[in-house]
């Protein structure tokens, strides 16, 4: 199974196993992290499950026009903001959840 890296809002890291073909919001909020709302359930309509990516983000998808929109929004962005629920799991791969809006 995949593993993932995910780095809470306090800094704390933790590596869990989820299961292919999950989105990286799926498999963070099966996994007990609730500080990541996912409001709108996956739709790309939210933002609130705004991650930053590590260096193995090239394995990623390229970021939609709506994404990108979404991100414009938040006052937290950065280089490496992505949205979770747009990201299907890489092995390997290390996400930080991005503070809240
Ligand atoms: S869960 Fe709403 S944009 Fe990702």
């Amino acid at each position: 199974m995949p593993k993932l890296v995910v780095v809470d809002r306090a800094g704390a890291e933790k590596a869990i196993e989820v299961d292919s073909g999950l989105t990286v919001m799926e498999a963070i909020r099966d996994n007990g992290f609730d500080e990541l709302l996912a409001l709108c359930g996956g739709c790309c309509s939210c933002a609130t499950c705004h991650v930053y990516v590590d260096d193995s983000a090239d394995a990623l998808p390229a970021m939609s026009e709506d994404e990108n929109d979404l991100l414009d929004s938040s006052d937290h962005r950065t280089a490496t903001s992505r949205l979770s629920c747009q990201l299907p799991v890489v092995d390997g791969l290390k996400v930080t959840i991005a503070p809240e809006d």
